[in-house]
């Protein structure tokens, strides 16, 4: 039997390649290895998103199309909807009556996402409460295995925790799951901070050939590189690092000795890490174009796996029920 995986984002809308390299192209990877599990969290997004939750249901639609569009197979893993599976909040209600709140305090993810927002409320009881719900998430299908980034390992380490204690409370009913760490490029977004949607320095999944060339022109380069005649170094070059992701090795070998020689310009350097880019997203956009053309398409994907996901979640909470002598 394949270990399950479980994993889930929390719907910001339409993805960059930096969520794409970061988490997607991974979890398309082990779709083979695993029995997997993936959903739109979407009642994580109201943790932080309560008082205006008008972009939610495009979001999660946009997100969607580029899951399955990029390789996120619905026949052979569970692509479902947190908020139609009840049973994840009934697990919540569960885990949080065990949940010490100091473990919630101190996880630094709290303090440092309340800094980060201080223009919304973030003193909640959901918010405090974000752990113990991935971690209902999580154990709900008994899953080994969680694919996740680094800034999500202090959240799996408070799941761990809420595991332990419950079993010891009432028998062992669930596995004590463990990351499945990924390395993830740290990817740069035009203006050379990291990529992300509230920068608006992000290249989308979903953007056209032309408008990732048009971004890629205006992506900085190595600022020593004034004139076209100063020498440049791909180590300190914004752009260099998506050159590192989609232009061919052979291809590097010839670009690095040219930036550093100053026989190349940046102008021609960023155009050959378009087409690089173009050629490798075109099939996908292609795929997702075609998806876009099916209003229904999301809707019934979700549909359709979250009624597979209540399958197991059903028998799941059936034991905890029985393991708590309800
Ligand atoms: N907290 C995760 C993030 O922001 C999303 C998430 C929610 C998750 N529940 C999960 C990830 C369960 C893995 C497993 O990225
Ligand atoms: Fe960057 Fe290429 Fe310009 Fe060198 S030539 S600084 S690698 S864009």
């Amino acid at each position: 039997m394949k270990s399950r995986v479980v994993s889930g984002m929390r719907p910001t809308g339409k993805l960059h390649i930096g969520h794409y390299h970061g988490v997607l192209e991974n979890w398309v990877k082990i779709q083979n290895d695993f029995d997997c599990f993936f959903f739109v969290a979407d009642w994580h997004s109201l943790t932080t998103e309560y008082a205006d939750t008008t972009g939610i249901r495009d979001s999660i639609r946009e997100m969607v199309l580029d899951w399955v569009a990029f390789g996120l197979d619905p026949a052979r893993s569970v692509v479902f909807r947190q908020s139609l599976v009840p049973h994840h909040s009934e697990l919540n209600l569960i885990l949080s009556m065990i949940t010490p709140v100091s473990w919630l305090e101190r996880c630094p993810t709290y303090k440092e996402m309340q800094d980060n927002l201080e223009t919304k409320d973030l003193s909640t009881f959901g918010f405090l409460g974000y752990p113990v719900l991935m971690a209902a998430d999580i154990i709900l299908y008994k899953a080994t295995r969680v694919p996740v980034g680094h800034d999500q390992l202090p959240h799996l380490e408070v799941t761990r925790e809420i595991t332990r204690r419950f079993n010891h409370l009432y028998g062992n009913v669930f596995p004590e799951p463990e990351a499945l760490l990924t390395e993830t490029p740290k990817l740069l977004g035009l203006d050379g901070r990291k990529m992300s949607k509230s920068y608006g320095n992000s290249i989308y999944l979903s953007d056209t050939a032309e408008e990732t060339t048009k971004k890629v022109l205006a992506m900085m380069t190595d600022p020593a590189r004034v004139r076209r005649s100063d020498p440049g170094d791909p180590d300190v070059c914004v752009a260099f690092n998506l050159h590192r992701i989609y232009v061919p090795q052979e291809k590097l070998d010839e670009i690095i000795p040219a930036c550093k020689g100053a026989t190349i310009g940046c102008v021609e350097c960023k155009r050959i890490l378009a087409g690089c880019m173009n050629e490798r997203l075109a099939p996908f956009r292609a795929k997702r174009e075609e998806l876009v053309s099916k209003p229904q398409f999301v809707d019934d994907i979700l549909a359709d796996g979250s009624a597979r996901a209540t399958l197991i979640s059903d028998s799941v909470m059936a034991e905890v029920r029985s393991a708590l002598r309800f």
